[in-house]
């Protein structure tokens, strides 16, 4: 059995989608941002708390995990910059708590969600896994903080660990039963389709001055289906003994502007957005562009769905959205 924790949230429930095709799954998640409708009704819903030892001694006293995936953090940058107490203690704290219940229980597999964050500013085109870790922001720290603690937890007590770096995820499942639903939220793509629904006034640019070819911000947007793609690939390299511990970027290698975005959301829909520049927003670097060639190498995954598909499925799903 796989306990799959934050299995409510926006990309754990997509995993969680996939998994229980091939796994019995457990999920837990104290519902602070996911949605109990998310949770896929094949697998097994715990409500409970991950920085709660007696929650989690609950979960693994009652079934037999056999692997952790860990989605559940706090993941706004900004909200990082505010409140800084808030993701040291959820994202560390309570993943050390994890940890230390799943070694008192002899689990020693962990797939951990972590983010393009931990490279801040970066200083090359195309970043990979050897370009330099300097988070800007107290995120990019504390999920590269647990990047650290795994290491360590590797070499001294046999922990094996994969680790996957995302980049912009994007897009909802295709049958749209499960979509991106956050409170706020502040995530481009959401956004302009949400004001193309007339659900908002206006599309804000945060910035059109930075040194891009069109002058906004280059992200690297990959498909939320995707993403869960690569974590069951992951997975079963822990289960076989492929990896032991390894970190990985996920995107798609393509970086799309801002304008590129709100582009082909009004090409995808056929529906014109309303548009401002406004201010940059503290924070956002000019360009972050993945190489995903290491994962490709070694376990065979790479991106299938393309801007305009993520586009066309988080369409769908906002047109329908039910949660
Ligand atoms: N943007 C706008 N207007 C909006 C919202 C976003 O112009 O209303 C711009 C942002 O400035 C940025 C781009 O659109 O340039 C993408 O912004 P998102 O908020 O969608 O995503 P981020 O790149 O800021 O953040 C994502 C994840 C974070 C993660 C980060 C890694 O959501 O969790 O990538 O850098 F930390």
């Amino acid at each position: 059995m796989i306990l799959v924790v934050g299995g409510a949230g926006y990309i754990g429930s997509h995993l969680v989608k996939e998994l229980v095709e091939k796994e019995e799954v457990v999920v837990l998640d104290n519902l602070s941002t996911g949605h109990r409708a998310a949770v896929d009704s094949r697998a097994i819903f715990v409500k409970g708390d991950l920085g709660n030892e007696e929650d989690l001694h609950m979960v693994f006293r009652s079934y037999p995990i056999k692997a952790v995936m860990h989605f559940a953090a706090c993941s706004l940058v900004g909200e990082s910059v505010v409140d800084p107490l808030k993701y040291y203690q959820n994202n560390v704290a309570s993943t050390l708590t994890l940890l230390k219940v799943m070694l008192k229980f002899k689990v020693k597999n962990f797939i951990f969600s972590s983010t393009a964050a931990t490279y801040g500013i970066p200083d090359v085109e195309v970043i990979d896994e050897t370009s330099a870790t300097t988070p800007i922001n107290p995120y990019g720290h504390s999920k590269l903080m647990v990047e650290q603690i795994l290491a360590d937890f590797s070499k001294s007590y046999d922990l094996h660990y994969v680790v996957l770096r995302y980049f912009n995820a994007a897009g909802a499942h295709q049958s749209a039963a499960i979509g991106e639903s956050h409170d706020p939220e502040t995530h481009l793509i959401p956004i302009i389709l949400q004001q193309l629904l007339g659900q908002r006034e206006k599309v804000s640019v945060f910035g059109a001055d930075y040194d891009t070819a069109d002058g906004t911000c280059i992200r690297d947007y990959i498909h939320v289906t995707d993403l869960a793609a690569a974590h069951i690939l992951a997975l079963e390299a822990l289960l076989t003994g492929k990896k032991s511990a390894a970190v990985y970027n996920l995107g798609n290698g393509l970086g799309y502007s801002v304008k590129e975005v709100i582009e082909t959301c009004e090409k995808v829909t056929g529906v014109k957005a309303n548009v401002e520049i406004a201010d940059r927003r503290a924070g956002d670097p000019a360009r972050l562009v993945a190489s995903s060639a290491k994962i490709l190498s070694e376990l065979g995954w790479k991106a299938e769905r393309n801007l305009e598909q993520i586009i066309a499925d988080a369409w769908k799903w906002h047109q329908q959205q039910q949660y």
